[in-house]
């Protein structure tokens, strides 16, 4: 039996339907994550499972318990929002203790509690400072101080991290993960940001439309997209059409090919390999640490990624290449 087991669940407003026939179970201890461009649903998903929003049809159980229609506090769920969502006018140790308090738990016991979590998240000294007083990914931390200290049997991030600038975001995303594998605590993280979900999950859900497009380890779905909207959207995958799979490669597909970019192998002069395509660099681009060139073959431009080694590398417009592209990293998706 699943820790969460999501059957057919579907949210309508009106004649819209945001989600769409969900099924999906969660095991004890996983960090999962649901992925997918703004609008998809997640969440709408994410709202259901704390109680926040009441599902058109299907069913939510937690350890084998059916709460589709439970209050949400009666859920056991600890959630943090993309806003901080904190009391100004309460301290950091006050936002903490909130819940605990709701709860009716002991002075000494909300103390403790609130004691712990304070050096689980590191905001040691900050007890008595006042949101307004904190920066962005301190506030944050108290939210999620603030969802641990009722020792929740789930917890929930919506996109925790996205008003946060990028090295505070890594760093927190970091901390974040060493809590949840500490505490061995079953999370779902909600994210548009295919980078994010890559480094902290261990299953991936990708989202489209409502539905789940593709689930799998954060390997499997990079490497391995099922459709070409999870090829599209975890990459800069290159994505042929049945014509150009033919014309280039000599494939007969229905679907699309996708190829990733660092897949590509690219010779330059004197590397010779007659069975590799020809083909003429177009244009590049600096991604920093890789050099992302266009390079044009029979008609059809694919993006190949090379390690940026050193200056002299740099390939000139015009400069005639050779492509390597082995069988096994090209993917038919639907
Ligand atoms: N309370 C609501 N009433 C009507 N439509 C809503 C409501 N909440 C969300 N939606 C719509 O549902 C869709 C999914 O929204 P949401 O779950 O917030 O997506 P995401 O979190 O993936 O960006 C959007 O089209 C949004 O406009
Ligand atoms: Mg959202």
């Amino acid at each position: 039996m699943a820790f969460l087991d999501i059957a057919q669940l579907s949210k309508r407003y009106g004649k819209q339907t945001v989600v769409d026939n969900v099924d999906m179970q969660i095991q004890a201890g996983e960090f999962v994550t649901f992925l997918g461009p703004s609008g998809c649903g997640k969440t709408t998903l994410l709202r259901m499972i704390a109680g926040f929003e009441t599902p058109s049809a299907g069913a939510i159980r937690l350890q084998g318990e059916d709460i589709t229609a439970a209050p949400a506090q009666k859920r056991g769920i600890g959630m943090v929002f993309q806003s901080y969502a904190l009391f100004p006018n309460m301290d950091v140790a006050a936002n903490i203790a909130f819940g605990l308090k709701m709860q009716k738990r002991s002075a000494d016991d909300i103390r403790r509690k609130v004691a712990e979590v304070i050096a689980l998240v590191e905001l040691n000294g900050r007890e008595r400072h006042y949101p307004h007083q904190l920066s962005g990914g301190q506030r944050q931390r108290v939210a999620l101080a603030r969802a641990l200290v009722v020792e929740p049997r789930i917890l929930l991030l919506d996109e925790p991290l996205s008003a946060l600038d990028a090295r505070i975001r890594r760093n927190l995303r970091e901390q974040i993960r060493d809590i949840q594998r500490r505490l061995g605590l079953t999370t779902i993280f909600v994210t548009h940001d295919q980078e994010e979900a890559l480094t902290l999950s261990d299953r991936i859900f990708v989202m489209n439309q409502g539905k789940v497009e593709q689930e799998g380890a954060a390997e499997t779905i990079y490497t391995q997209p099922a459709t070409e909207f999870v090829a599209r959207f975890m990459g800069n995958y290159n994505l042929l059409d049945a014509q150009q799979s033919h014309a280039l490669l000599g494939l007969e597909i229905s679907g699309h090919l996708a190829i990733r970019p660092e897949s590509i192998h690219l010779l330059a002069d004197g590397q010779r390999d007659e069975t590799a395509l020809p083909a003429v660099i177009r244009q590049h681009q600096l991604l920093g640490n890789i050099i992302r060139y266009q390079v044009e073959s029979k008609g059809t431009l694919l993006q190949v990624d090379r390690l940026n080694r050193n200056a002299g590398d740099l390939l000139a417009r015009g400069t005639e290449v050779r492509l390597q592209i082995r069988r096994n990293d090209m993917r038919e998706v639907r």
